[in-house]
């Protein structure tokens, strides 16, 4: 695997792939990686001739300054698992090499951010439309790869890719969990074994919530995966809510053949985490 660290020595190699007429797939993370960002990986290198994949902790994106200090940090470790699935590039800029003067630069998803993560984490999105597109044009992918863990900033990337053009295709990856169903997260490595176990009722929640909605509206379904969650009291809820997939508007009735995601975000041993669940009507 080649490890390029500024803008420049990746944007000599891109030059080779553009003569060759090569497909480049590629898998913006922030390191710490586990093998939810291994299955994007994998997914890429059997779609495109080569797989790119970024490791940048995106200071614009965190609006809590102690998340962004404790993010964890494991690039040596990271590269041993990059190489174990055959990833052919890794770029992991500096902060300097990608921001070498403030942004000044802000983004507006509109109506898609207004609940969840966007409203509970002000500024977030902007960070992350900022770093994506920039990452966008260093890289210069045919295709690029989200988990659907991240369903609003999916949204949020098919929405900016549409907006301003980029030449990309969009791949959405499925959700990789844990055998007890907890999705797999770079913060997972922040809770200790009791709260590993107790994290895992966040997917309990959604799957209660999901059983609920061939019978009863979204409200009745969400009430009782509230009332469920009563018995978790060191869970710390954010939200729990039932949306539509495409525009992330709350569900007024489950009647609209529509496809559907339930979506939860809560604090265990004061780290936030979040999880969904997309139901096919
Ligand atoms: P990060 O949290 O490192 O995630 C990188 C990618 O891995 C995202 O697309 C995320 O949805 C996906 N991912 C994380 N956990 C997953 C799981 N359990 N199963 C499947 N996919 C999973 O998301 C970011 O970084 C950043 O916001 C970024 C896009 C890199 C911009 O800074």
């Amino acid at each position: 695997m080649i490890v390029l660290h500024t803008l420049s020595e990746y944007r000599n190699l891109r030059r080779n792939f553009s003569s060759e007429e090569q497909t480049v797939g590629f898998v913006p993370t922030m390191g710490a990686l586990h093998e939810g960002h291994l299955s994007l990986v994998e997914q890429s290198k059997r779609e495109n001739d080569r797989t790119v994949v970024s490791i940048f902790v995106n200071p614009l994106q965190f609006n809590n300054a102690e998340d962004y200090e404790k993010y964890p940090l494991t690039l040596k470790k990271d590269i041993q698992l990059l190489e174990s699935v055959g990833c052919d590039i890794l770029f992991a800029p500096s902060k300097d090499a990608m921001y070498p003067r403030p942004v000044e630069l802000q983004m507006e998803f509109g109506a898609i951010t207004s609940a969840m993560e966007g409203a509970s984490r002000p500024g977030h999105f902007s960070g992350v439309g900022v770093v994506v597109s920039k990452l966008f044009n260093i890289i210069q992918p045919t295709r690029a790869y989200f988990g659907q863990k991240d369903i609003q900033q999916l949204c949020v990337i098919r929405q900016l890719v549409e907006d301003l053009n980029f030449p990309i295709q969009i791949v959405s990856c499925p959700i990789a969990r844990n055998e007890k169903g907890l999705a797999l997260s770079s913060r997972n490595q922040r809770l200790s074994p009791e709260g590993l176990e107790l994290a895992s009722q966040l997917y309990r929640t959604l799957i209660i919530t999901a059983e609920q909605s061939t019978l009863t509206t979204p409200q009745q379904a969400i009430s009782v995966g509230l009332q469920y969650l009563k018995n978790y009291p060191d869970i710390r809820l954010d939200y729990l809510e039932i949306v539509d997939t495409i525009q992330l508007k709350s569900l007024s009735s489950f009647t609209v053949r529509e496809p559907f995601v339930i979506c939860i975000a809560a604090y265990v041993e004061g780290v936030r985490l979040i999880d969904n669940l997309i139901i096919q009507a």
